[in-house]
């Protein structure tokens, strides 16, 4: 996670910054000089590491969950009901895309992928073609689940991300580029799960039968999932 955190040169608070400049100011030229140095960047803790590394590590385990599901569902989905072949492709490129990004940023933040990628393959693959198995209906139900916890969880990371820049910059610290970089990111999977989410409910997510067994059986795996994938 070194990219998320400053370099060595810059690691002095900006305490320290303001200490060693008013030593050597002595005029107001020299001084609206020094104001205008760029704010330092503060290292992460190692709890922000941890927190960062396991973000990123349930993040890429879930997206691949997601690709799979799409990609169990959509062949006896779109064999009853062709219409919803552009859809279902819609959501699985979104997923697709989803599951490169933070490939890329497990890969360069050399975070660990999940120990437990097997296991979430084939539960993803078989709760993909179950649902679809069952009809349109379940198979929405299921995106919605998935998405409703999916959502919840992204905005969860999110508010703790917004937290420690709120918390560096009453410090007196910069925000990295790649900071919030990686919160845009967040921001728009999360609307695009939103979207998918939308896209069930529209389908008749809530006609599935039984809507509330099924319903809450997938948002309790899916909580389950995310609470072991940022851990294992
Ligand atoms: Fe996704
Ligand atoms: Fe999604």
């Amino acid at each position: 996670m070194s990219e998320y955190g400053p370099t060595s040169s810059t690691t002095c608070s900006p305490a320290q910054n303001r200490r060693s400049q008013s030593s050597s100011s002595t005029t107001s030229t020299t001084s609206s000089t020094t104001e205008s140095q760029p704010r330092p960047l503060k290292p992460l803790t190692p709890s922000q590491r941890a927190f960062l590394s396991s973000a990123l590590r349930v993040n890429q385990a879930g997206e691949l969950a997601a690709t799979l599901i799409y990609t169990a569902q959509t062949p006896p989905i779109v064999a009853r009901e062709p219409h919803l072949g552009p859809l279902m492709r819609h959501m699985y490129d979104q997923e697709a895309g989803h599951l490169t990004t933070f490939n890329q940023l497990i890969a360069k933040h050399r975070v660990r992928p999940t120990a437990l990628y097997p296991l979430w393959s084939v539960l993803a693959t078989g709760l993909g073609w179950s649902t679809a198995v069952l009809g349109r209906e379940a198979a929405m139900a299921c995106t919605e689940a998935v998405e409703t916890e999916i959502g919840g969880h992204y905005n969860a990371q999110i508010r703790q991300l917004l937290e420690m820049v709120a918390e560096w910059e009453a410090d007196g610290y910069a925000v990295g580029s790649e900071f919030t970089d990686l919160i845009d990111t967040l921001r728009r999977i999360r609307d695009e799960e939103l979207e998918h989410l939308d896209h069930a409910i529209n389908h008749d997510a809530k006609k599935a039968q039984p809507y509330w067994l099924l319903t809450s059986a997938i948002r309790a795996g899916c909580r389950g999932a995310i609470w072991v994938s940022e851990k294992v």
